[in-house]
């Protein structure tokens, strides 16, 4: 794995005795840092990231509506996002929270934004001028927003906190897996095509290779029925997400099939599965979150009351 994405302030690096230290208050500032992080990880049951090595597969449609849904299913108020796509942050718009701030406190921390049934929010997409404004950092940088974003932002007690990551196995993805070393698992998502599953593929050997547990594959754009005759129309193909689930290292989570008002829903900044419950392609969401949840039943954090 790539050095250069390292924490500057990871422990193998400074031992408190430094020429930094020594001269400067800046070694202090990065452990009080480190503290932090550990001491608001510890907060949070699951930790989960979701990642796939293609782009616009449905990653961040499939982190807002598996939040909502675990919200609505007992854990309210006890769900947290943090957007993870400095470049193309989607979260806020998906969960209908643009235009809102982070603010700071009175104790240093940052709250988060918090969305319908008090799934906390927390994105880069809330420090940024305006719609256009882009975000045009390198690897350290990202690491360090992401890093903050984990150690300063009021995140409290939590069941789960979901990661959305952008596409690839890059600059965040491997700074969430560096800062979050009890990262409980990944899901990976991917479309139904060759071409998908050929590149989706990277991210499965990623996680082997970070030795973070992979929950499982969903296959997101599988097929659409239509409404009118509820014949299924295989629009991308079929079969990625079962061929790449023959890894007996990956679950399979399950299919969702194109609805439009999938996309409709999240441009409204609505969650889906709350909004459509019957439609099939929110009941097959929900066999996913299912799987989510007896995963985490099936914790032994669960049977260890943490
Ligand atoms: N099952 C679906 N049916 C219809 N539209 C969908 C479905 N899943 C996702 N979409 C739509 O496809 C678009 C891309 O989805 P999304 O932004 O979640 O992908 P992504 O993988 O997060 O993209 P990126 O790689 O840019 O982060 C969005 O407009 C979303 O509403
Ligand atoms: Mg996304
Ligand atoms: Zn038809």
């Amino acid at each position: 794995m790539e050095s250069s994405a390292k924490p500057a302030n990871s422990s193998d690096e400074c031992n408190g005795k430094c020429d930094s230290c020594s001269t400067s208050n800046e070694c202090n500032d990065q452990k009080k840092q480190e503290q932090s992080l550990k001491l608001r990880l510890n907060k949070i049951k699951f930790k989960i990231a979701v990642m796939s090595g293609k782009g616009g597969v449905g990653k961040s449609t499939v982190t807002a509506n598996l939040a909502m849904a675990l919200a609505m299913n007992g854990h309210k108020g006890k769900v947290g996002v943090l957007d993870a796509d400095i470049h193309g942050p989607c979260i806020p718009k998906m969960l209908g929270l643009k235009g809102q701030n982070l603010k700071g406190g009175p104790d240093g921390l940052i709250s988060p934004v918090s969305s319908n049934l008090g799934v906390k929010v927390a994105s880069v997409d809330f420090m940024l001028p305006n719609d256009d404004a882009p975000v045009i950092w390198r690897g350290p940088l990202k690491m360090q927003l992401i890093r903050q974003f984990l150690s300063d932002i009021a995140w409290g007690a939590l069941d789960f906190l979901f990661i959305d990551l952008p596409p690839g196995t890059g600059d965040e993805p491997l700074s969430v897996v560096q800062l979050i070393p009890d990262l409980d698992g990944v899901v990976i998502v991917t479309m139904p095509s060759e071409v998908s599953e050929a590149v989706v593929k990277k991210s499965v050997s990623f996680a082997k290779q970070a030795k973070v547990p992979i929950i499982g594959i969903v296959e997101n754009m599988s097929g659409f029925v239509c409404p009118d005759c509820g014949a299924k129309i295989d629009i991308f193909k079929a079969g990625a997400g079962k061929r790449i689930a023959r890894d007996p290292s990956v679950p399979f989570l399950g299919s969702i099939p194109i609805d439009p008002q999938v996309c409709t829903n999240s441009d409204n900044g609505l969650p889906f599965t709350v909004e459509n419950p019957s439609s099939p392609s929110a009941i097959a969401f929900k066999a996913v979150v299912q799987e989510i949840e007896q995963f985490s039943k099936n914790s032994p954090k669960r049977e260890a009351g943490q």
